[in-house]
């Protein structure tokens, strides 16, 4: 019997306790229940939202009898769940505990550029950082990581990275699954490299360029994990967490699912699929019917790394109902036509480092100077023999286009993107307008989201002017 038919296998003979073993170290594991980050919800202190978090060493069982060391925010690997209310002013208290030096950045939230946690706003060993800003933006599922220079592929690597759900009048009028934990279900997912039950992070040269898939698949820090849903509809909440590694997501059994948001908002309607997507960085909302599921178990698989992820096992009987709306939201859509300028930026590798239009990150240069207000066409080629994606900060974009063609955009991604896959070889197109926080000081990042690229060179900064 080989690995995957040793799981399924397991799977459907008793759910409980299977045992099976991690590739990497023959380390044993027993087969937990999902891990579900707490929901921080903040404590109110002058008015303002306040989000105290403590990002330190921890040790986390990922195996059987195995302390693993970790970076993590407050837990023992990753950090809770940070539920934002729209209009709400809030301050998120970042201590840094660690002894380096680290920063911490909301990603896919629209706040000014000095409280954007970037690699300028660094948080010292034992000294708290505050982004302080007012929500203001859709409702969304973005999240939090660092984005120290040189370090942020390492340090995420280790543990460092959250979630930030922002919530409106808007999601909360929808008749969408929203009981945190119940039905309404966040996924990290990412891959490791364990060396003896230890992280080990020592990419190759090749494993730069191309990728570092770890051998070890994991949502929300658990090895191939259960979780027991209720036989009705159920949302997850889906994070691309991995350094560098494409997800090609998909239910063995064969499981459509509803993609209801992207990156930065809702979709306009529910998209149908039975293979999601999803490049480093980029997120999903997706809502699972389960109602006449009733006792089967469906396993979330990658069949992009052929692995897989967890499995879902319909043993509760429903406690609430939902019914998946047929339009969710409509977009504020910006006109190509109107665009007044196009910026052009070309990915590229020489003498292996990488660059975006033959320059590698410099933080003291500003690329780009972006006035607010303007829409633009922002050119992405992507001349490698390897995929990579791009990630802007600030605001969200709308693709136009990959290879000149429209279609080439599939209907997940017409949306409201803050990350989007541009494959070897291939061009997109989008567009974008900077509508507030001009700042000509302080930068913006834009860049490559496979991580190991980002530290080696391919980011860039711009400042809204
Ligand atoms: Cu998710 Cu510049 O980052
Ligand atoms: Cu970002
Ligand atoms: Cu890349």
């Amino acid at each position: 019997m080989n690995r995957r038919d040793f799981i399924r296998y397991g799977t459907a003979a008793s759910l409980s306790l299977v045992a099976c073993q991690a590739q990497a170290g023959r380390t044993p594991i027993t087969r937990k229940a999902l891990p579900i980050p707490p929901l921080k919800k903040p404590d109110v202190r002058n008015g303002i939202d306040q989000y105290d978090l403590t990002i330190h060493e921890a040790k986390h069982l990922f195996f059987d009898g195995v302390a693993t060391r970790t970076y993590a925010i407050d837990g023992t690997y990753l950090g809770p769940t940070l539920l934002l209310e729209r209009g709400h002013k809030v301050s998120i208290n970042y201590t840094n505990r660690l002894k380096e030096v680290t920063t911490m950045h909301g990603h896919g939230m629209h706040v000014p550029a000095r409280m954007d946690g970037t690699a300028h706003q660094t948080i010292a060993p034992g000294t708290t950082w505050s982004a302080i800003y007012t929500v203001n933006q859709r409702a969304c599922t973005n999240w939090y990581h660092p984005h120290a220079m040189g370090k942020t592929a390492e340090q995420v690597y280790k543990g460092m990275a959250g979630l930030i759900l922002i919530e409106d009048d808007e999601s909360r009028a929808l008749d969408l699954p929203r009981r945190y934990g119940i039905d309404d279900i966040p996924l990290v997912l990412q891959d490791r490299h364990f060396d003896r039950g230890q992280i080990d992070y020592s990419p190759s040269m090749p494993e730069i360029m191309h990728g570092y898939v770890g051998d070890t698949f994991l949502v929300n820090g658990a090895i191939e994990p259960i979780f027991d849903a209720e036989a009705k509809e159920l949302r997850l909440r889906i994070l691309n967490g991995s350094n560098s590694s494409i997800y090609a997501l998909g239910f063995v059994e064969g499981l459509t699912m509803q993609q209801i948001a992207t990156d930065n908002a809702f979709l306009e309607a529910p998209v149908a699929m039975q293979k999601l997507v999803l490049s480093p960085g980029e997120r999903a909302e997706v809502i699972l019917d389960l109602g006449r599921h009733s006792g089967k178990t469906f396993e979330l698989y990658d069949y992009y790394n052929k692995k897989s992820f967890m499995t879902i096992r319909v043993s509760k009987k429903p406690t609430a109902t939902t019914t998946l709306p047929i339009r969710l939201t409509t977009l504020e859509r910006l006109d190509p036509a109107k665009a007044v300028r196009t910026r052009r930026f070309v990915l590229e590798g020489r003498m292996m480092r990488l660059m975006i239009n033959g320059k590698s990150m410099d933080m003291g240069r500003i690329d780009e100077k972006v006035p607010v207000g303007e829409t633009e066409i922002w050119e992405v080629e992507n001349t490698m023999p390897m995929h990579h994606n791009f990630h802007i900060h600030a605001t969200h974009f709308e693709p136009i286009d990959r290879d000149g063609k429209a279609e080439n955009i599939y209907p997940n991604e017409r949306g409201h993107k803050d990350v989007i896959l541009v494959p070897s070889g291939s061009t997109v197109r989008f567009v974008v307008r900077m509508s507030d926080y001009t700042d000509p000081a302080t930068p913006y990042m834009y860049h490559c989201h496979f991580l190991e690229h980002e530290d080696n060179g391919m980011m860039g900064q711009f400042a809204v002017v």
